[in-house]
């Protein structure tokens, strides 16, 4: 060890313990640290003050008359995090719920610099409202193969949403062409394919989508014979009204097994089948809708379900009544509000974005969620034949 003159060691950078600051550094750490704590608060408080506004102007807030004039409130924000991840726990207003404050979410993000808000309840009346600086649904995702237990439909904003086969409603997704309809039904075949309690069936005008399927008999693979498309959909009309005298005199439901498989009858590119349908002979087209709408009206409680895909889900397409029935709705990107308004109620905070949404990106709307933003499971189709072939 090298010796000083003062007797005491010397330090070298690196070696020996740590030297303890001198009164000068420590000062200096001290101020900064300060500096640090002034410049989070102000930050924080500059945050306060933008919700105040941003909620204002997005209609999260309320006007209420007090003795000394009409008074705004806001939700409160009770702390600041500034993370990252940068987290404001907020107290609602009476009468709000968390769905309010998502909903206003996209108008509300950009005035706090945010690209997106993931917001979450918290207790009764609170909310935790966390700044996203990008969007938690830009990257693709792989699927993988689950042969049992709950399918995946896709990554929501606040995690996979998950769903049993037999809690699957009617379902209907639309999108522009290239929008990722068929990449997300791949994604639902390739998952149900290969379980006991599941059969598919359907008519596909695309020809790619239930190909791997096409051996089955309740199944239509292009359009060359539309009278086998008739004669397929006849059959399963005439498999639910056996279904339905089957049913035991004290269900009003036939649970799902061995006996009794879930039939997920998929629709692909359904304008397409009645277009060509209409063209060869209009009265078999009336025909083949009267039987999808039968379908639509009386075969949930039988353990069938029908997913029908359509660049749009217009009237022409499918009427209102049938619409309705379709309690699982999806829809990717669309070309306007409007089309995003067949299918999603209380959805206009998100339609104007949705018009440029990247293919796989889709709204949807589930029994007993929230309309929201989802994106579904990438798959190719090459995955997809390997997945589902025998
Ligand atoms: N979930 C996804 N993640 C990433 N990319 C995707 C996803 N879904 C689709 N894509 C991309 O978009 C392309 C088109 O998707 P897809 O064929 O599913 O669209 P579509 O809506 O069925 O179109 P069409 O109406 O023409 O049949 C895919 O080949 C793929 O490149
Ligand atoms: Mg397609």
């Amino acid at each position: 060890m090298t010796a000083t003159n003062s007797g005491a060691p010397a330090r070298f950078p690196g070696v020996g313990a740590p030297a303890r600051p001198g009164w000068r550094t420590r000062r200096r750490h001290h101020a900064e640290h300060r500096a640090d704590q002034h410049a989070a608060a102000l930050t924080a408080e500059r945050l306060i003050w933008a919700w105040r506004q941003a909620c204002e102007g997005a209609g999260a807030s309320r006007t209420v008359d007090t003795p000394s004039g009409p008074t705004v409130s806001t939700p409160a924000v009770a702390s600041v995090t500034l993370g990252p991840p940068t987290v404001l726990i907020v107290r609602l207003l009476p009468g709000q719920l968390p769905e309010d404050l998502r909903k206003a979410a996209p108008r509300l993000a950009p005035h706090l610099g945010a690209v997106a808000l993931r917001v979450e309840p918290r207790g009764l009346g609170w909310a935790r409202v966390e700044l996203l600086d990008r969007d938690p649904l830009a990257d693709p995702y792989r699927i993988r193969h689950h042969h049992a237990g709950p399918v995946l439909l896709g990554l929501t904003e606040s995690g996979p949403l998950w769903v049993d086969p037999p809690d699957l409603p009617h379902m209907i997704c639309q999108g522009q062409t290239r929008s990722g309809k068929s990449t997300w039904t791949y994604g639902l075949l390739a998952q149900l394919a290969h379980r006991r309690t599941v059969r598919i069936a359907g008519v596909d005008a695309s020809g790619l989508t239930l190909r791997p399927f096409a051996v089955a008999d309740r199944v239509v693979s292009g359009l060359a014979d539309l009278d086998r498309v008739e004669h397929v959909l006849a059959a399963l009309v005439d498999d639910m009204d056996t279904r339905l005298t089957a049913m035991p005199v004290d269900r009003d439901v036939l649970p799902v097994d061995d006996h009794h498989p879930l039939i997920l009858v998929v629709l692909e590119e359904w304008p397409g089948i009645l277009r060509a349908l209409d063209t060869a002979d209009t009265r078999q087209g009336k025909r083949v809708r009267a039987l999808v709408a039968r379908l639509l009206a009386e075969s949930h409680k039988v353990g069938m379900r029908v997913l029908l895909l359509a660049q749009r889900a217009e009237a022409t397409i499918v009427g209102a009544a049938e619409r309705a029935q379709c309690a699982g709705r999806l829809s990717f990107r669309v070309d306007s509000p409007e089309a995003v308004k067949l299918l999603h109620a209380g959805a206009e905070d998100l339609a104007p974005d949705h018009a440029g949404a990247d293919p796989g990106i889709a709204l949807y709307t589930w029994p007993g969620l929230p309309v929201g933003r989802l994106r579904a499971p990438y798959l190719s189709y090459a995955e997809y034949a390997r997945a589902v072939a025998p």
